[in-house]
């Protein structure tokens, strides 16, 4: 009866973090195996940044990486992140020809399509001579009495390792692939986890005071948006989109990572303009429905539906109250809504929390169970959105695949 298959590394997961992993270990000759459950890899980089990938951003800041992170620790991420750089992942696109541009905030994307960053991940792995195996289905992993550390039984038979990497991301987009594989290994070898959440993720909204603001659907505008009190406060000026359930777009994908239920999330509607002045002006100097004048400051359906809340808004600027009119810039300018909930893991773009990193090395991604690596998403560190969380993948994996 012929033994395990023998490897010095075994990676279980062959999305960015763990293709990523699987070609620097190869080319740095470990003899490295490649493990995913469905039949094709990298399912997420096919439908990133809406088909183009946005791999990292340039406004990274190498010295103080961890401003972009969230998680329970932020400072973990930055021995990995300060050591493997945007520079570095653009020097390695830039060697397999792959135009790219640069959109707003640093935000990298491709010219033509994702599938060119699979393509070159995947022929990086080919360079380094890795072995991949998928569709395969993980069943167990055990440490070994004797010989290599470890052994993982899978539906193509046994494989035995020194090293077992887990890059099986986290719970978002299930249809997709995604499992809670790396969560339940992490629980059987004692390691422990941070409750993990769906973030960059819709909020919604339910009930009667939502009806208003449901006839808004499709429409999108420049807000600043924050949560939390004092030194907790977070803001973001990006764009806000009303759907049918609630809230999306950039703005509140961002706060979403940050939001915890039953918190109120605040939302300034005319970032751009003072309200309080703009609406006593025109109260001088116009005769105009007050509808009409908020128009000219916010977009007019958004005008009309706050208008129609307050019959005494109902009438020509000139002949509301000052009250009345300082009320709505109030509101204008700082809109408080408390989200009923989030559109949860089937809308989620990263899954917060995971792995919790006081069991991790930031050093080398190796847990408190020696020979056990966990890298990307399945750990507890969520960027950003605007490719910040790829460049975790790529910086997470780079560190892990230096160590081995
Ligand atoms: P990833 O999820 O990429 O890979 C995990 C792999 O493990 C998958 O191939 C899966 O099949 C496999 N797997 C899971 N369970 C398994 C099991 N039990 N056995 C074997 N294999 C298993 N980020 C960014 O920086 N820029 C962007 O533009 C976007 N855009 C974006 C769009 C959308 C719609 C989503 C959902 C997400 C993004 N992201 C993003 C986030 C980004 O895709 C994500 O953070 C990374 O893909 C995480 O990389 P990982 O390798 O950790 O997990």
């Amino acid at each position: 009866m012929s033994g395990p298959a023998a490897f010095d590394t075994a990676i279980i997961g062959a999305g960015a973090a763990g293709l990523f992993c699987a070609a620097v270990a190869g080319q740095r000759g470990l003899k490295v195996l490649l493990i995913d459950h469905s039949e094709k890899v990298a399912e997420k980089i096919r439908i990133s940044g809406g088909g183009r990938c946005n791999f990292t951003n340039r406004d990274l800041d190498i010295r103080a990486p961890q401003k972009h992170f969230i998680g329970d620790n932020p400072n973990f991420c930055r021995s990995a992140l300060s050591r493997f750089t945007p520079a570095d992942f653009l020097a390695l696109v830039s060697k397999h020809h792959i135009a790219f541009h640069e959109k707003h905030k640093g935000q990298l994307f491709g010219d033509r399509s994702s599938d060119d960053f699979i393509t070159m991940l995947v022929s990086e792995c080919d360079a380094g001579g890795v072995t991949r195996w998928q569709p395969c289905a993980v069943k167990s992993v055990h440490t070994s009495e004797s010989g290599p550390r470890y052994r993982i039984e899978t539906d193509r038979g046994s494989v035995a390792a020194n090293n077992v990497v887990i890059a099986t991301g986290g719970l978002s987009i299930p249809k997709i692939g995604a499992t809670d594989f790396g969560y339940r290994i992490a629980r059987q070898f004692g390691i422990r986890m941070v409750e993990p959440r769906p973030a960059l993720v819709p909020l919604t909204f339910e009930g009667a005071s939502w009806e208003p603001y449901s006839q808004l659907a499709g429409l999108s505008l420049p807000v600043i948006i924050e949560t939390g009190e004092k030194k907790s406060r977070i803001a973001f000026h990006e764009d806000l989109l009303f759907t049918h359930r609630g809230l999306s777009g950039p703005a509140v994908l961002q706060i979403s990572s940050y939001w915890r239920e039953g918190e109120p999330i605040r939302i300034n509607l005319a970032p751009d303009v003072d309200i309080v002045q703009a609406l006593q002006h025109a109260k001088a100097t116009s005769k105009k429905l007050v509808a009409n004048e908020l128009a000219a400051l916010v977009p007019t359906r958004l005008a009309d539906a706050w208008v129609a809340q307050d019959a005494t808004l109902k009438r020509p600027i000139n002949e509301a109250s000052d009250k009345s009119l300082a009320q709505l810039a109030d509101r204008i300018a700082r809109w408080p809504l408390v989200p009923s909930g989030t559109e949860g893991y089937k809308k989620a773009e990263v899954t917060a929390g995971g792995v919790d990193t006081r069991d991790l090395s930031s050093q080398t991604m190796e847990s408190k169970q020696p020979g056990l690596y966990f890298i990307g998403e399945v750990v507890d560190v969520t960027g950003w959105l605007g490719g910040y969380n790829f460049q975790w993948a790529w910086a997470s994996a780079h560190a892990c695949a230096q160590a081995m």
